[in-house]
């Protein structure tokens, strides 16, 4: 059985008493309304870590990632913040190749490449994110483009690393523009994906992984996106800042 995941991802967004008051109520929607078998994970900014650490506390299936690691393991990296300082702060997830990282910050595959190793190595789940241009849909070469970013970041991996990962399959033309890939559109991708890994590493490791969908996703489309057999949770940018509109997604299964 694959994990059912909701992740939020809140960028650039929330000073501390927000991200303080925004965590205590999802914490505690989540534990009143016995949302079970729905994992949360929480991205923060990484200011925020350390305080919204301790406002989880030991609640059981929500979890702490951060936005970003560095590719380095340690030293004179000025403003960098690695995969070991993470995991020693509990932090157990990491969202790796956004495409705003890659768009703004010039990530390519072969930076991403050593991030999933920095953050494999020091025992983080990587959210590894992948999705396609509006001119790449509009010419129809979706699936290969994104099959390529999988292949060209991820399969050098063992079947044992690659199992460790969370996909997220964000396809950019719906990322913060209310306009969502319709659930046939993500179902196709994901199963596409779901192949692909299979092709590599077996049906059995490729059923085994999470591939989440994110673009827009919100409590309104959530309920028919999470539907899709191949759709195995969200992660969810603008709706994660409102605790009751997350909350509503993770119920949504
Ligand atoms: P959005 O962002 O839900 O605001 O579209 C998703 C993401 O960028 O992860």
């Amino acid at each position: 059985m694959r994990k059912k995941i909701i992740a939020g991802n809140w960028k650039m967004n929330m000073t501390f008493d927000e991200g303080q008051k925004l965590t205590s109520e999802i914490v505690n929607m989540f534990k009143d309304e016995n949302i079970s078998d729905v994992q949360l994970v929480i991205n923060p900014p990484f200011p925020h870590l350390h305080p919204v650490k301790k406002l989880i506390g030991d609640t059981p299936n929500v979890f702490l990632g951060a936005q970003n690691c560095s590719d380095k393991e340690s030293g004179a990296y000025t403003g960098e913040v690695s995969a070991k300082i993470l995991a020693s702060f509990g932090v157990s997830h990491v969202i790796l190749g956004h495409s705003e990282r890659r768009e703004y910050f010039k990530e390519d595959n072969a930076i991403l490449t050593e991030k999933l190793k920095q953050a494999l190595a020091n025992g983080l789940t990587p959210i590894f994110c992948c999705g396609e241009s509006l001119e790449i849909r509009e010419a129809g070469t979706h699936e290969s483009n994104v099959k390529f970013q999988l292949t060209d970041s991820l399969f050098g991996l063992t079947a044992e690393e690659i199992s460790k990962v969370i996909i997220a399959y964000e396809p950019i033309w719906a990322i913060g523009t209310g306009k969502t890939a319709t659930s046939d559109e993500a179902q196709q991708m994901h199963l596409s994906l779901r192949k692909h890994i299979a092709s590599k590493y077996g049906q059995e490791v490729a059923n085994s992984i999470s591939i989440l969908y994110g673009g827009s996703m919100n409590a309104g489309n959530a309920t028919d996106l999470l539907s899709k057999p191949d759709v195995d949770g969200g992660l969810i940018g603008g709706a994660s800042l409102k605790s009751r509109d997350f909350i509503t997604i993770a119920k949504s299964y």
